[in-house]
């Protein structure tokens, strides 16, 4: 694990997620309660899950609406036991940073 900069913090929008692409992986990371970043792609089939709508913890993949919450990666409402990895931020002077 390092501490890589993944965003300018300008880049997110309050309420809002977007995905980035970094050493190999492809990261959501959401700007709700703080910065939160977790793996972008649904488990059902690959969509891509930063830009579905966020209410609280908890954000709806666009294409087929699973749930997942952004604080801890897991699925909700669907199959038990599901996770997405997360990822730690730092919102440091000179922009985003996650641990991967
Ligand atoms: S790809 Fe996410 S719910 Fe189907």
């Amino acid at each position: 694990m390092a501490w890589k900069k993944i965003a300018e913090k300008s880049e997110i929008e309050s309420g809002k997620g977007k995905a980035f692409k970094i050493d190999g992986k492809q990261i959501a990371v959401f700007n709700q309660d703080g910065f939160h970043a977790m793996d972008d792609l649904c488990v059902h089939q690959d969509g891509s899950i930063a830009p579905g709508k966020l209410e609280g913890n908890i954000v709806e993949c666009p294409l087929h609406f699973w749930k997942y919450n952004i604080k801890t990666g897991e699925l909700v409402d669907y199959l038990k036991d599901i996770k997405l990895e997360t990822y730690q931020v730092q919102s440091r002077d000179d922009g985003l940073y996650v641990d991967i």
